[in-house]
């Protein structure tokens, strides 16, 4: 089966043609072709998504990245993201899907964009194919992206269960804010972490406690980030005039304080629900710091003996942030399609709905 996906729910355009069989249920999916246009660029000059511009991007681009998606190939059914996401971006891909859809007379299977991030853990990676273990259930899921940080428990397939997750910005949201702060360039997230990369570079073995971590002794899933909004305000206020070295410097702080908040809460819920699998995903899931914890800390507890053997699961770092590929792989494993008619943008919609 080739499905036809496409994501537009903010600033990237982007369609993907994925292919599986009933056996790659088993083993993984492979990506055909998979097209991104993104409008970042702008937004950068604006110093952040304008939704109507968002929006009026995404209309210039839908056409051309679909049809390169395309190329010559038959398809068998479409998958769109219906949220959430900004209204004005969303309706262009779910219009465009419908209309497709009416006119190819081929399915259409509605995606929630937030379970759809999850999906990139089910896509071979190009880059290290034979590596690839496919997530096992039950399985815990972390969510970090730009509007969301949620924290769920899968049993399967479309058995979503909300564990936690922010109580009030998303920790996408928080690199982005506090790397505004320090007069970084949009997107936040990637600049602030390339800064705090050259700072980690040089002080390998220097403690970064500079921000607080709220709630991590907490016993609940939850977490908040926008007391570092403050924090950070009140570090940059007295340092009047920040230069290259204080940027890395407090660029490696704030990643760090948001790093550790995720990481020790993933490792208590893996030990309270002791799943098989953990999955990271969303754009923040990019992030090299948050990987290489990660990757380091569940091993570890895994040997102490205190968790059970959980495997963790992260997707190749260009398919962690926006793109259709997992879009069209949560279709692929969740292939639910509905009549055309049926199908709508939902911008609220959460990552239970
Ligand atoms: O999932 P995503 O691409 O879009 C949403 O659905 O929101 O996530 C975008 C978020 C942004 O907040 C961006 O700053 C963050 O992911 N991000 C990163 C990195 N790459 C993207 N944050 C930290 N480090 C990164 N390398
Ligand atoms: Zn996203």
């Amino acid at each position: 089966m080739k499905i036809l996906a496409i994501e537009t729910s903010c600033d990237e355009t982007a369609a993907a043609i994925i292919s599986g069989s009933q056996k790659d249920k088993k083993s993984g999916l492979k990506i055909v072709s998979h097209i991104i246009a993104s409008s970042a660029d702008m937004h950068a000059k604006t110093g952040g998504v304008i939704p109507e511009n968002a929006a009026r991007e995404q209309i210039k681009s839908i056409i051309p990245v679909i049809k390169e998606a395309l190329g010559s190939q038959e398809i068998d059914a479409i998958a769109v993201t219906v949220g959430p996401g900004l209204i004005g971006s969303l309706l262009v891909g779910v219009e465009t899907a419908k209309t497709l859809s009416y006119l190819w007379k081929k399915p259409i299977i509605p995606v929630n964009h937030l379970v759809g991030h999850i999906y990139a853990n089910f896509i071979i990676p190009k880059e290290n194919e034979k590596d690839f273990v496919l997530p096992e259930f039950p399985l815990l899921a972390l969510v970090v992206s730009g509007g969301h940080t949620d924290l769920v428990y899968m049993e399967n397939h479309g058995k979503i269960k909300y564990i936690g997750g922010t109580r009030d910005d998303a920790a996408g949201e928080a690199f982005d804010k506090t790397a505004r702060l320090l007069g970084l360039p949009y997107p936040g997230g990637p600049n602030l972490s390339k800064q705090a990369e050259k700072f980690i570079e040089r002080n390998k073995f220097k403690k970064l406690n500079l921000f607080p971590r709220p709630m991590i002794d907490e016993k609940n899933f939850d977490w908040s980030f926008s007391g570092l909004k403050t924090a950070v305000t009140r570090e940059v206020t007295k340092n009047k005039n920040l230069n290259e070295e204080d940027i890395q410097k407090f660029s490696a702080e704030i990643q760090e304080a948001i790093v550790e908040s995720l990481v020790e809460k993933s490792l208590k819920a893996i030990e309270k629900f002791k799943t098989k699998s953990f999955l990271l995903a969303g754009g923040v899931a990019a992030n090299k710091r948050l990987r290489e914890v990660l990757q380091a800390r569940i091993p570890t507890s895994r040997d102490s003996g205190k968790v059970p053997r959980t495997k963790l699961h992260i997707p190749e770092i260009n398919l962690c942030t926006d793109n259709a590929a997992y879009i069209g792989a949560a279709a692929f494993y969740n292939y639910k399609p509905l009549n055309w008619e049926k199908v709508n943008a939902n911008p609220q919609l959460t990552i239970t709905d």
